[in-house]
Formats: structure tokens, C-alpha cells, sequence
């Protein structure tokens, strides 16, 4: 009965708290804090894909005002990945030593649910299902946000449906740009700053992350080096693992054309 429903009940806390296993032998402390981090950031991943799922349709209904609020919660979401990183900063390198060896070959890198919100976002990039190989309902998810269209098609459909000209690149930069005059609709260029913060929170979170994975490891490789090297062929083509990996993903940018309108404002 709802009635019965207590807190402990209605957040499955019982659940929730056994899934914090640390591996390590002998133990080590900072262990724990490694995995909750971690199991913190999976969840914010998972709410961040329900938001964006939801601010699909609210674009697809031509609801710019609601799109925009909820686009400033991704963002929001997003800021707090960076301090969060700062308390796994307080780890010593010789601490999270003694059970890295245990993580291997896992890694951050294997985020289903992270590379979902690229996809969702708009940085498809098939090279990634590649480590997802032996995991059939991954790949699934995978391939299903692979073939939908992604965040900027969705905003472009509403455009379009508002008698804007999006027929390629070059028309939607200078939509965008025309959306910026004094005489522009006031509410798209909110949105349209809405969703270029969120763009830029994320890069600014790839930023901190790889300066923490330098801080931490050095130039040491990362843990899920193998599957680095399947996904992207030869290191050579791709650099190679750990810190250098990383530094080539900063200048990824879910909203290209956005970007590129700013030079003409
Ligand atoms: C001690 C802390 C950490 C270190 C040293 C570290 C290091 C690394 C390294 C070296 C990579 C590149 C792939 C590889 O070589 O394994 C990576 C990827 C990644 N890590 Fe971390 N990481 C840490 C914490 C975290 C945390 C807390 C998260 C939050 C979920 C995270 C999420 C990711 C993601 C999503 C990737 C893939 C990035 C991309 O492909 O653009 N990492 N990490």
C-alpha cells in the first residue's frame, strides 16, 4: 500500500548501499570513494539522459520556453560534475595505486550511458561500439541513439517549422545569426545560449577530468588501454592512450554551427 512507503523503501536505499563492493586485497581505503564517485556520476549520466529525452519532444512541440529551462538543467547538472572530480582529487596517486591495478581493463571510458549522452548530443562516432562488442544490450542502446536524430536535429526541426531557412550548414549558421539581430526572436536566442552553456560546461568538465587523470596517473596509460587500441585501431592513428587520449577529445563540440555563428555576431 503507498501508505507503507517510507523513505528507506521508496529510494530502495537497502539496495543502493550494498552496491559499494570494494575489490581490493589487502583493502584500501580510498577504494570506496573511487567506486561511490563514480556509482554518483552513473546516476547524474542516467538523469541526464531522461532531461535530454524529454527536451527532444519539448522541441519537437515547438516549446522553446520549456526546452530552454530544461536545457539549463543539463547544465546545471553538468557544473557539479566539476567539483565532484575535486573530491577524488583529494586521493594520492600513491593511494589510488594500490587498487588501480584491480580496475583494469576498466574504465571511464566504458560508460555506456556517457558516450549515449555524445551520441544524444550530437558526437556520433562509430568507433566506440567497438568495445562494447561482447554487450548485447549496450550495443543496443547504442545503436538506437546512433539512429535517432540527435539534439541539433531536433532543434533545426523546430526552426524550420518557425519559416527559418536550415537547408544545410552555411543556412543554419546564418539563421542563427539572424536570430542574434536586435530584431530576432528573443526566445530562440535564449535557447540558443542555453544550449551552448551546455556545451561549454561539458568541455569545461573534459577539461578538469583530464587535468585530474594527469594529476593522478601522469603519463602512465589508462586503465582501459586495450580497449582504446580495438576501438581506435592503431595508437598511432589516434595518439596514444591515458592523459594523450583525452587532450585529442577537448575539442569535441556538440553544436558546431553555434559556435561558428559567433564569429559573425
Ligand atoms: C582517479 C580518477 C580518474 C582517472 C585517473 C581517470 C583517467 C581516465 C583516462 C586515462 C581515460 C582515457 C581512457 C583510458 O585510457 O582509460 C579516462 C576516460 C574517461 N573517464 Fe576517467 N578517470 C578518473 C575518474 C573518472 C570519473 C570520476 C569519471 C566519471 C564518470 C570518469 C569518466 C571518464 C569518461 C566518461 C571517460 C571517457 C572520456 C572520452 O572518451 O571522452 N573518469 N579516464
Amino acid at each position: 500500500m503507498p501508505g507503507d512507503l517510507d523513505y528507506k523503501g521508496y529510494l530502495k536505499l537497502d539496495q543502493l548501499l550494498q552496491l559499494q563492493q570494494p575489490l581490493a586485497d589487502p583493502p584500501s581505503h580510498d577504494e570506496t570513494l573511487f567506486i561511490v564517485v563514480h556509482q554518483v556520476f552513473e546516476l547524474w549520466f542516467r538523469l541526464l539522459l531522461h532531461e535530454i529525452d524529454k527536451i527532444f519532444a519539448l522541441l519537437d512541440d515547438g516549446d522553446v520556453i520549456e526546452s530552454e529551462r530544461l536545457m539549463r538543467r543539463l547544465t546545471s547538472i553538468v557544473r557539479l560534475f566539476i567539483p565532484k572530480l575535486s573530491v577524488l582529487e583529494t586521493m594520492l596517486p600513491s593511494d589510488f595505486i594500490q587498487f588501480r591495478d584491480r580496475l583494469k581493463p576498466a574504465s571511464g571510458f566504458q560508460s555506456v550511458q556517457f558516450r549515449e549522452i555524445e551520441f544524444a548530443s550530437g558526437l556520433k562516432d562509430r568507433r566506440y561500439f567497438g568495445m562494447f562488442k561482447g554487450d548485447a544490450e549496450a550495443t543496443a542502446r547504442l545503436e538506437r541513439r546512433f539512429a535517432e536524430p540527435a539534439m541539433w536535429d531536433h532543434f533545426v526541426g523546430l526552426l524550420k517549422r518557425q519559416g527559418y531557412n536550415v537547408e544545410g550548414e552555411e543556412s543554419q549558421r546564418r539563421s542563427i545569426v539572424s536570430i542574434y539581430n536586435r530584431e530576432g526572436d528573443h526566445a530562440l536566442r535564449i535557447l540558443c545560449e542555453a544550449m551552448i552553456e551546455y556545451d561549454e560546461m561539458f568541455s569545461l568538465w573534459r577539461e578538469h577530468h583530464v587535468r585530474m587523470a594527469q594529476r593522478m596517473i601522469g603519463s602512465k596509460p589508462g586503465t582501459g588501454q586495450a580497449t582504446v587500441e580495438s576501438t581506435y585501431g592503431k595508437p598511432s592513428a589516434m595518439g596514444s592512450m591515458g592523459v594523450d587520449y583525452l587532450t585529442q577529445t577537448l575539442t569535441k563540440k556538440f553544436f558546431p554551427i553555434l559556435w561558428a555563428a559567433r564569429t559573425e555576431m
